[in-house]
C-alpha cells in the first residue's frame, strides 16, 4: 500500500559560531512531528539544512581571514554535531553551497524571469546586513533596523538590481491566505501577515552587486541572487526538484514549514509568490513558533545572553532536553528557559512520574513474579478504568500531533502515567501477594502496568526516543520502538510471559544546589548534629564518654528500603503512611516527614530503615520500622537518608 507522504521542514540555519539553545527549538520540534509521523506509518520527508551564502558570511570570514567556504564548513560541521547529539532524525540535509541547489536556485530565477515578473532597475534603500533584509525608509525606527530584535544601523545602498514584481501578486496571496485559514498558523501571525500585505507590497530587490558570496544571477554574473531568494528555494531542492521528478511529485507541496515567528513575513509573503511567479504550488501550512527567551529576552549571540546546548546535552541528557524544549514551552507563544524550570520538570515528570512507574513496576514484577509478565485475568472497574483512559490517550495524543498542539500531546500522555501510578497505589499489590486468592487479582495488575508502559514507550518515542528505547528493551520487548507503529497502542499486546528487567532509575533526580549547605558549613549553627558528633569523636582518643563500642552499634539492623507507595494519614499533618520494598518483605512504616515531602515525591525513592525497631502505632497505624532523617536543631530543614546510588532493596547498612 502506498504509504501517505509528510514533508516537514525546518529553515535552514546561518551558519553562526556561538550555538545556543534557541537554535536546537525549532529543530527539536520538527524531529519530534518527524519521528510521530513516521511511526504512525507516513512516509515522511524531514529536511534541515545550512544557509550560508551572503554579505554577513563573506565579511566574517574575511576578518578571520579565511574563504567563506571554510568558514562555513568549520561552523555547519558543529550545528551537525548539535543535531546528532540531540538525536535529530533528518533524512537530508541541505546546503547552499551544494551543486543541487545553485541550480535549483537559477531554475526558479529563470522561470520567473521568463515569465515577465523578474526586471533590472536601480536599487534606491537601506539594508540591514545582520538580519539580510531590505526596508524602507518609512519602516525605519529612529533610522536603525526595525526588526526590535535587531534595531542595529542600516546602510543606504544605490546599486542596480533586479527586481521581482510582489505587488502584483499581493491580491492573489492575499485571496490565499484568506480562503486557506490553515496556510498561516496560528491564527495571531495569520492576522499579522494579513494586515502586513494590505498595507501594500512593494518590488523586492533580489540580486546584489557590491560582494560575490552567492549564486550568480543565471543572465547577468555580475550580479549574486538575494539571500533569502537563494535560501527560501532549499524546499525545493530537499524535495528533488530537477533531479528526481517522482520524489518531487510525492513530496511537493511541503505538509509544513516550522518557523521561528521573525521570519513568517519571508516564508508566507515572498516564498508563495515566488511559487506562485514560477507556476508550482504552495506549502500546505507555515507554522510560526514563539522564542525561546532567557528573562524576557530573546537569545542571541549580538546581546550574549545565550545558554550553550552541547553543555546541556551533556549535562542533563539529550531527552531531559528535548522533553523541556517540547512540554514548557507552550508551541506558538514565547517561553523562557531557566535551569531551575529545567530540573523540575527532570525531577517532577521523567524522575518522579515516569522513571518511578517503571521502576516500581519492575520492582514488583521481580519481587512477586521474578521478573516475568503473568497472564492477566478478567478486568475489575479500576482496571478498565486504567485501560480505556490509554485508549483514549493514544487518540487524544493523535488529534494534538496533527493540530501542532505539542505540549497538550505530552500532558495527556503523563495524565496516563499519573493515573497508573495512582493505579499502584490503590490496587496496592504488596497486599494482594500476600493471599493466594488475590493471585489472580495480582497477575491482572502486574500485566496491566508492562502493558501501560509498552504504550508509554511507543507514545513518547517520537519526544524522548532514547528515554522510550530503554523502556522497551527493559519491558523485554523485540527491537527497538522505532521499528514498530502507533497502530499497536491498541490495549492487550504485551506478550505475556515476557520478563521485565530492573535496571537504575531512568533519570536519577537531581538536588537544587543551594537546598542543601555545603559540607563546611554545616558546623556553623543549624548543621545537623549527629554528623557533628560523629565527626568530633573521629579525631580523638582521649574522650570516652557517651561513645558506645562497635557491638553496640551491631544490635542495629539497618537496611535500605525502596518506597512503593507514600500517602497522608488522616487527621496527622506531620505523618505519611510508607509502604517500603525491604527485597524479602514490604513494611508499613509512618514516618513525620510530611511538612518536608509531598507523598508522590517519596514513591520510587531509597531510604535506610531501622528494620529491627519495635512494632509502634502512630495514630492508629502499625509502623514496621523507622526511616533516618537528618534535621537541622530548629527542625527548619529536614532530609531523609539515602544512600548515594541506587542498591538492591534489603541491602544492609553498616
Ligand atoms: N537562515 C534563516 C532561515 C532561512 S529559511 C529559508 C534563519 N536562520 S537562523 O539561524 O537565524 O534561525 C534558524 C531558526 O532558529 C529560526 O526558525 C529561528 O526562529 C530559530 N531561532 C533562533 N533563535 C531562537 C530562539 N531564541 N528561540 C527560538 N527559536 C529561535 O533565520
Amino acid at each position: 500500500m502506498e504509504r501517505k507522504p509528510f514533508y516537514i521542514t525546518t529553515p535552514i540555519y546561518y551558519p553562526s559560531d556561538r550555538l545556543h539553545i534557541g537554535h536546537a527549538y525549532t529543530t527539536t520540534i520538527a524531529d519530534a512531528l518527524a519521528r510521530y509521523h513516521r511511526l504512525a506509518g507516513e512516509d515522511v520527508l524531514f529536511l534541515t539544512g545550512s544557509d550560508e551564502h551572503g554579505q554577513k558570511i563573506q565579511r566574517r570570514a574575511a576578518e578571520q581571514e579565511i574563504k567563506p567556504k571554510e568558514y562555513v564548513d568549520r561552523i555547519v560541521a558543529t550545528f551537525q554535531d548539535l543535531w546528532r547529539r540531540l538525536n535529530v532524525s533528518y533524512d537530508d540535509f541541505v546546503r547552499t553551497t551544494e551543486p543541487r541547489h545553485h541550480k535549483v536556485v537559477q531554475e526558479i530565477f529563470r522561470k520567473i524571469y521568463e515569465n515577465g515578473d523578474i526586471y533590472k532597475d536601480e536599487y534606491e534603500g537601506w539594508y540591514c546586513m545582520p538580519c539580510e533584509t531590505f526596508w524602507l525608509e518609512r519602516q525605519l525606527v529612529d533610522g536603525k533596523c526595525p526588526n526590535p530584535d535587531c534595531r542595529r544601523p542600516v546602510e543606504l545602498l544605490r546599486e542596480e538590481s533586479y527586481f521581482f514584481r510582489l505587488s502584483k501578486y499581493q491580491d492573489r496571496l492575499l485571496e490565499h491566505i484568506k480562503t486557506h485559514p490553515e496556510f498561516i498558523q496560528p491564527a495571531s501571525r495569520r492576522n499579522e501577515m494579513i494586515k502586513f500585505i494590505e498595507q501594500g507590497l512593494e518590488d523586492l530587490c533580489i540580486s546584489r552587486t557590491t560582494f560575490d558570496w552567492g549564486i550568480p544571477v543565471p543572465i547577468n554574473a555580475k550580479h549574486v541572487i538575494y539571500v533569502w531568494f537563494d535560501a527560501l528555494s532549499n524546499y525545493l531542492t530537499g524535495a528533488g526538484w530537477l533531479q528526481d521528478e517522482a520524489k518531487f511529485a510525492k513530496f511537493w507541496p511541503a505538509d509544513l514549514h516550522l518557523v521561528g515567528k521573525e521570519i513568517v513575513r519571508f516564508h508566507t509573503i515572498i516564498w508563495p509568490i515566488m511559487l506562485m511567479a514560477a507556476g508550482l504550488p504552495l506549502p500546505k501550512t507555515v507554522f510560526g513558533h514563539g522564542w525561546l527567551v532567557l528573562e524576557g529576552e530573546k537569545m542571541s549571540k549580538s546581546k550574549g545572553n545565550v545558554v550553550d546546548p552541547v553543555a546541556l546535552i551533556e549535562e542533563f541528557g539529550a531527552d531531559a532536553i528535548r522533553y523541556f524544549l517540547l512540554r514548557e514551552i507552550s508551541f506558538g507563544a514565547d517561553g523562557n528557559f531557566s535551569r531551575a524550570a529545567l530540573i523540575q520538570r527532570i525531577n517532577s515528570d521523567l524522575a518522579n512520574d515516569l522513571g518511578n512507574l517503571l521502576y516500581r513496576t519492575s520492582a514488583m514484577l521481580e519481587k512477586f513474579t521474578g521478573g516475568r509478565v503473568p497472564e492477566p485475568a478478567f478486568p475489575s472497574d479500576l482496571d478498565q478504568e486504567l485501560i480505556r483512559l490509554a485508549e483514549q490517550t493514544v487518540a487524544v495524543v493523535d488529534a494534538d500531533i496533527r493540530g501542532l498542539e505539542i505540549n497538550a500531546a505530552l500532558a495527556a500522555i503523563w495524565r496516563l502515567i499519573g493515573r497508573a501510578n495512582k493505579y499502584i497505589d490503590e490496587t496496592a499489590p504488596w497486599n494482594l501477594a500476600k493471599n493466594e486468592e488475590t493471585r489472580a487479582q495480582l497477575h491482572t495488575v502486574l500485566y496491566n502496568l508492562a502493558e501501560v508502559l509498552r504504550i508509554v514507550a511507543l507514545e513518547i518515542f517520537a519526544f524522548v526516543p532514547a528515554t522510550s528505547t530503554r523502556i522497551w528493551q527493559q519491558l523485554g520487548l523485540e527491537g527497538t520502538p522505532d521499528k514498530h507503529s502507533l497502530a499497536e497502542c491498541r490495549w492487550g499486546l504485551y506478550p505475556a510471559g515476557r520478563v521485565v528487567h530492573r535496571e537504575p532509575p531512568l533519570f536519577p533526580r537531581i538536588e537544587i544546589g543551594d537546598a542543601a549547605p555545603a559540607a563546611g558549613e554545616a558546623a556553623s549553627g543549624a548543621g545537623p548534629a549527629a554528623v557533628k558528633g560523629a565527626a568530633g569523636a573521629a579525631g580523638s582518643t582521649q574522650v570516652t564518654e557517651g561513645l558506645i563500642g562497635i557491638e553496640d552499634f551491631a544490635r542495629l539492623d539497618l537496611r535500605v528500603g525502596t518506597v512503593l507507595s507514600a500517602e497522608k494519614v488522616e487527621g496527622a499533618d506531620k505523618l505519611l503512611k510508607l509502604m517500603v520494598d525491604l527485597g524479602e518483605e514490604t513494611r508499613q512504616v509512618v514516618a513525620g516527614v510530611a511538612q518536608y515531602y509531598r507523598p508522590e515525591e517519596l514513591a520510587g525513592r531509597q531510604v535506610v530503615l531501622v528494620a529491627n525497631l519495635k512494632p509502634a502505632k502512630l495514630k492508629g497505624i502499625t509502623s514496621q520500622g523507622m526511616i533516618l532523617a537528618a534535621s537541622t536543631a530548629d527542625r527548619a530543614q529536614l532530609a531523609i537518608v539515602a544512600p548515594e546510588s541506587r542498591i538492591a532493596s534489603g541491602s544492609k547498612v553498616k
